[in-house]
C-alpha cells in the first residue's frame, strides 16, 4: 500500500491524506456499537464492573474502571481475553460468550462519553520514568488514538497489575511487553499513582441492577 502510494505521480497531499482517512474510516467501520442493546447485555458485568472499588479476589486488586474508556479499544481487550492473549479466568469466561457485535454494543454502554485528551499533568511532574508512555497515553493518560487506553483515574492497583502482566507474559500484547520490561517495581507503582491521579478520569457506572446482582449472588 506504502509503494502505491508513493508511485502514484499525481497524488497530491490532499489526496494521500483522503486516502489515508478512507482507509482509516473502513478499519474502524465495523466498531460501530448499539448502547441500549449493550446495557441489557452487561448485566452480569455490572456484577463487579457496576460496583465502585470491586475487587478481584485472588490475588486482590480492583476491577478495572470502564467509563470513559476509548470503546474501540474495550473491544480489543474482550477480544484479548477471548483468544487468551490475556490470562485471567474469569474475563475469558465471559468474553468467549461474546461475538463481535456483541462486544462493539457493550463497549459503547460502558464507555459513555469517552474522555478527550487536556495535555495537563495535574500539576505534577510526568515521572521520570513514564516518559515514554506519554507518546500514546499522554501526560493527561488520555490514549492518544482509539486504540490506546486511558489511563487517567484508573484504580493504581490495576495499572500495576497490568504492567506486571505484560512484563511476566500474563498479557503477551508485544508492544507493551516492551515497555513494560525494563521498569523495576518502584517506577511501576509510581507510574501507576500518576496516571490514577489525573483528573478527569475514568470512572464505575453505577446502577441499582448492578447492586441487586451482587446482593443476589452472594
Ligand atoms: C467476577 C467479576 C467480573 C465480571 C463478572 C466481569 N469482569 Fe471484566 N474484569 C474483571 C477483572 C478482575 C478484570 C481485570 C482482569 C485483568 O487483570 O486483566 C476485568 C477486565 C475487563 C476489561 C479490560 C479493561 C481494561 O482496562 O483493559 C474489560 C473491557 C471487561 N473486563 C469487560 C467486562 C464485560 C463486558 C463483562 C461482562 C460480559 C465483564 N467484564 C464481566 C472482573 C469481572
Ligand atoms: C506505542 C504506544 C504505547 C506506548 C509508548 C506505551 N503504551 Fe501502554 N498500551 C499501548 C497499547 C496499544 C495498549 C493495549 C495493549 C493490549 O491490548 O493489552 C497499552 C496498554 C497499557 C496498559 C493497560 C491498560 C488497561 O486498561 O489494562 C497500561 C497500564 C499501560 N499501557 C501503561 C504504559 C506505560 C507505563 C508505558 C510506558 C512505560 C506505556 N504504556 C507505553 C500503547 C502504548
Amino acid at each position: 500500500m506504502g509503494s502505491w502510494v508513493r508511485s502514484g505521480v499525481l497524488a497530491s497531499a490532499v489526496a494521500c491524506a483522503a486516502l489515508a482517512s478512507a482507509i482509516a474510516s473502513a478499519q474502524d467501520a465495523p466498531a460501530k456499537g448499539d448502547p441500549a442493546r449493550g446495557k441489557v447485555l452487561s448485566y452480569t458485568c455490572l456484577g463487579c464492573h457496576g460496583i465502585p472499588n470491586y475487587k478481584n479476589a485472588f490475588p486482590v486488586y480492583s476491577v478495572p474502571k470502564l467509563e470513559g474508556q476509548h470503546p474501540e479499544y474495550l473491544v480489543t481487550a474482550l477480544q484479548a481475553y477471548k483468544s487468551g492473549e490475556r490470562s485471567h479466568s474469569t474475563m475469558h469466561l465471559q468474553a468467549s460468550t461474546l461475538s463481535d457485535q456483541d462486544m462493539a454494543d457493550i463497549a459503547a454502554f460502558f464507555a459513555r462519553e469517552p474522555l478527550q485528551p487536556t495535555g495537563n499533568t495535574g500539576g505534577g511532574n510526568v515521572p521520570e520514568a513514564a516518559q515514554t508512555c506519554v507518546a500514546c497515553h499522554g501526560t493527561d493518560g488520555v490514549g492518544i488514538t482509539p486504540m490506546y487506553p486511558t489511563l487517567s483515574g484508573q484504580h493504581a492497583d490495576y495499572l500495576v497489575r497490568a504492567l506486571l502482566d505484560y512484563k511476566r507474559g500474563g498479557r503477551k500484547n508485544p508492544v507493551m511487553a516492551g515497555f513494560a520490561a525494563p521498569l523495576t517495581d518502584a517506577q511501576i507503582r509510581e507510574i501507576a499513582e500518576y496516571y490514577s491521579r489525573q483528573q478527569p478520569g475514568l470512572d464505575t457506572l453505577e446502577y441499582k441492577e448492578a447492586n441487586a446482582f451482587a446482593v443476589a449472588s452472594r
